[in-house]
């Protein structure tokens, strides 16, 4: 298995970038619960069959869509030696915890952190949020979150972002019981970044209204563009008005490695929490994502719970440090952090920095020859890693433009060509590369280009007129 899956790396580039699965493929999963054994040679000539042809295809050096990484070989094989090893990660006195620990500390150096904050490694940028803004609900509530919950208090919390940020943002101020509606969505300038005075204007119109501003969520990095807010203006503006800042910098957070992006995201190193992922703009394979919280005793207080069978003891395994389970929602964990200690020691960070320049000179690189094409549109500046371009021609609407556009990209992924994922900007319908693939080289944009100009003049012949979504 495991000679047969780095061949199966080495050969990524001659396959497809993604392919549909057949529906005789498809039937295969609907097979009764196996009652019997079956030899592992056929359990396992099934997934060579079924399962490794059909991958969303993110290994790919061509695939750009959403912001997926790509996972490394090195890598695949510390997943094999977490599994083999098996260890529960939620504490005890134990090489993995110890594994941990490094990581976060490693963390915290590369982000810029103070070395006393506290950190947990996540499944990703969502969870990552989540227990950022869990920690900021405990911290800025007016009685004992934990206990009396947020039934009882006075005044209802709300919380800032700008209308580019993250939906799993949304989606923790929802599961908080903060309610979405309580997340004001702030208007952004033309580059996408937040509009501060509208921010200002939006906390000052809450407080008078005898509502509880209590955190600001920054973005080091929007999905949709990769824009940065101003995080060092956010950072003064949180700690004049008592406000928590959380950044959101799922794969943004990761310029601070490379001098020349770093500026960009200049702020971040104030913010009380950051939440970003691992699997992202580092490359590694799925999942893991990082929350970092500055004050390592309030990160604390909002996830733990000791009951007896959970006590820490002065010896045994039960000795240790703090166990991880004190600073997120899982009791049980898998050792995730095991394929960031190996892959950091493999490469070294200056490398990972060094990649992160390449894919943002590649984006460059792809705005350039997008600009250069009289077909093609560059729809929104290009500050990292993102870009977000249509076909256009002076024949069609903005609505046929649109509906245009959203064929090209499926057929485009149907190609097994290239992967690039969809957004909508200001009412346009956008084919959006997000490059955190360290498998890429100029000569992919290239093709990628001949292609989406190929489709685009394709669907013009077909007089395409397809219905909008
Ligand atoms: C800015 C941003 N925040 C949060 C997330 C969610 O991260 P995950 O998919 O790892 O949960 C993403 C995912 O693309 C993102 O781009």
């Amino acid at each position: 298995m495991v000679d047969d899956m780095l061949a199966y790396l080495r050969q990524v580039r001659e396959r497809p970038t993604w392919q549909p699965m057949p529906a005789r493929v498809r039937a295969t999963f609907q097979t009764p619960l196996p009652h019997s054994p079956q030899k592992p040679s056929e359990v396992y000539r099934d997934f060579q069959e079924n399962v490794l042809p059909y991958p969303t295809g993110n290994i790919h050096p061509r695939f750009w869509g959403w912001v997926i990484g790509t996972g490394t070989p090195f890598g695949m094989l510390a997943e094999l030696l977490a599994a083999g090893m098996n260890p529960n990660c939620g504490g005890f006195d134990q090489s993995a915890t110890l594994v941990e620990h490094q990581v976060i500390d490693w963390m915290k150096e590369m982000l810029g952190y103070p070395a006393g904050a506290s950190g947990l490694l996540v499944n990703g940028g969502s969870m990552a949020n989540l227990v950022g803004l869990a920690v900021a609900r405990r911290a800025k509530a007016e009685l004992d979150v934990q206990r009396q919950g947020l039934q009882s208090v006075s005044r209802r919390m709300t919380l800032y972002s700008s209308e580019e940020t993250h939906s799993s943002v949304v989606k923790a101020a929802d599961i908080l019981g903060l309610g979405s509606e309580s997340l004001r969505r702030v208007a952004v300038h033309d580059d996408y970044s937040v509009n501060v005075d509208a921010l200002v204007a939006a906390i000052e119109t809450d407080r008078n209204a005898g509502l509880h501003p209590f955190c600001v969520i920054g973005n080091a990095g929007t999905i949709n563009t990769g824009a940065c807010d101003d995080l060092e203006r956010l950072a003064d503006l949180c700690e004049k008005e008592d406000l928590w800042l959380h950044v959101d910098g799922a794969f943004g957070a990761l310029a601070a490695l490379s001098p020349r992006l770093a500026s960009q995201v200049k702020g971040m190193e104030r913010a009380d929490s950051v939440a970003f992922d691992l699997h992202k703009w580092m490359y590694m394979p799925y999942d893991v994502g990082c929350t970092l919280v500055r004050n390592e005793a309030i990160h604390r207080e909002t996830f733990s719970l000791v009951p007896s069978y959970l006590a820490p003891a002065g010896r045994g395994i039960s000795a240790g440090p703090t166990p991880f389970n004190a600073y997120g929602v899982e009791l049980s964990r898998n050792f995730k952090a095991l394929k960031v200690w190996m892959s950091l020691k493999e490469h070294g960070v200056d490398k990972y920095a060094r990649l992160i320049e390449q894919n943002s000179d590649q984006a460059r690189y792809l705005a350039e020859l997008v600009e250069s094409s009289r077909e093609l549109e560059l729809v929104a500046p290009v500050p990292l890693n993102v870009v977000c371009f249509r076909f256009v021609s002076p024949t069609l609407d903005e609505r046929a433009l649109n509906r245009l556009n959203e064929e090209l990209l499926i057929r485009l992924q149907e190609s097994g060509t290239a992967v690039v994922g969809p957004t909508k900007l200001r009412g346009k319908y956008c084919l959006r590369a997000a490059i955190t693939n360290h498998r890429s080289r100029c000569e992919d944009f290239d093709l990628l280009i001949r292609e989406v100009v190929a489709l685009g003049r394709a669907l013009l012949g077909e007089g395409f007129v397809g219905t909008e979504a």
